[in-house]
């Protein structure tokens, strides 16, 4: 379990994470969603002992990273992929980490295994080596000391649609175990495939959580009509706040079968008329970080 209680960390009087608090379960991938600049990977480098919280702490299984005496035997870490020796193979970097664990060169081959890459591969030098290929090393170093706990930024990043696929068995299997797993995106749908739990983050604090059904099910109704003005007025009427998207829909937090019974009444015929989930979390998320939406804008 990974718990942070009201983490802050200031950068001269910017506020990168403002009073984070969240868990990430055991048995469970808990995805840590959020634009490009909104605190993730500065949350997690406070969960991995490389950054000094101004406020609040994380810690794992009620430890923090720095107290546990062996950390790569508890926690795995992948945090930039392409902060590897590039001189190095992929081999090599596995066996130095090995080697640094105590644990023998035969894990090395069963990760380069797990990983799928190819003892050709695992012979090339890292600077060599596409991104994807780094995240499968990055991945392999992780999981090198059998960890319980897997602490993961932005892992998907340079995979193709079927390692995004690998990836997600991969996590859903050390889960399924009992395992921690957490895994930040900036990208929606990497997320969406990948975790049960969500935690997302707009400008340094934390806009919604929970199991990724529940934030589904909370996604609200969409409907059709030939005339949506009129059905966004008769909600209006009713009390019921709606916005008209750009496609013609109108979308509500009401349920379906309040504006089926709005529409009726005022005589409204429907086109289309249902749970929004079918959208995904997209527009959740659109809509909780529209407002943050920014790019590394440090103070
Ligand atoms: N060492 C630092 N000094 C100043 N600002 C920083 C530093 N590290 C991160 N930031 C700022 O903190 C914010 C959050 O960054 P980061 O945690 O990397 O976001 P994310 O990983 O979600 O993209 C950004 O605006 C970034 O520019
Ligand atoms: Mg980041």
């Amino acid at each position: 379990m990974i718990t942070v209680e009201s983490l802050t960390r200031r950068y001269a009087g910017f506020t990168a994470v403002d009073d984070v608090s969240f868990t990430a379960r055991p048995g469970r991938v808990t995805g840590f969603l959020g634009p490009n600049g909104a605190g993730k990977s500065t949350t997690m480098r406070v969960m991995v002992g490389l950054t000094v919280p101004t406020a609040g702490s994380a810690t794992i299984d009620g430890r923090r990273f720095a107290d546990l005496p062996n950390p790569g035997l508890e926690v795995g870490v992948l945090l930039d992929a392409s902060a590897q020796h590039a001189g190095r193979t992929g081999r090599e970097i596995l066996a130095v980490a090995a080697a640094t664990m105590g644990l023998p060169g035969s894990r090395v081959d069963e990760m380069l295994e797990l990983v799928s890459l190819t003892p050709t591969e695992a012979g090339r030098r890292v600077r060599n080596y596409s991104l994807g290929m780094r995240q499968r090393l990055g991945i392999a170093t992780a999981l090198l000391g059998d960890p319980q706990v897997l602490i993961l930024d932005e892992p998907a990043n340079g995979l193709d649609p079927a390692g995004i696929r690998w990836m997600r068995d991969l996590l859903t299997g050390f889960a399924g175990r009992g395992g921690t797993v957490l895994l930040s995106s900036h990208l929606l749908h990497e997320i969406e495939v990948i975790a049960d739990d969500l935690v997302v983050i707009g400008n340094g604090r934390i806009v919604a959580s929970g199991t990724k059904d529940e934030l589904l099910a909370s996604a609200g109704t969409l409907a059709r009509t030939p005339s949506p003005r009129d059905l966004a007025h008769a909600l209006e009427q009713a009390g019921i706040p709606s916005t008209l998207a750009g496609d013609g829909s109108v979308r509500t937090e009401a349920d379906p079968a309040r504006v089926g019974a709005v529409a009726l009444a005022a005589g409204l015929a429907l086109t289309e008329l249902r749970s929004a989930e079918g959208a995904g979390l997209e527009d959740m998320f659109l809509s909780l970080t529209a407002d943050t939406q920014r790019e590394g804008v440090a103070a």
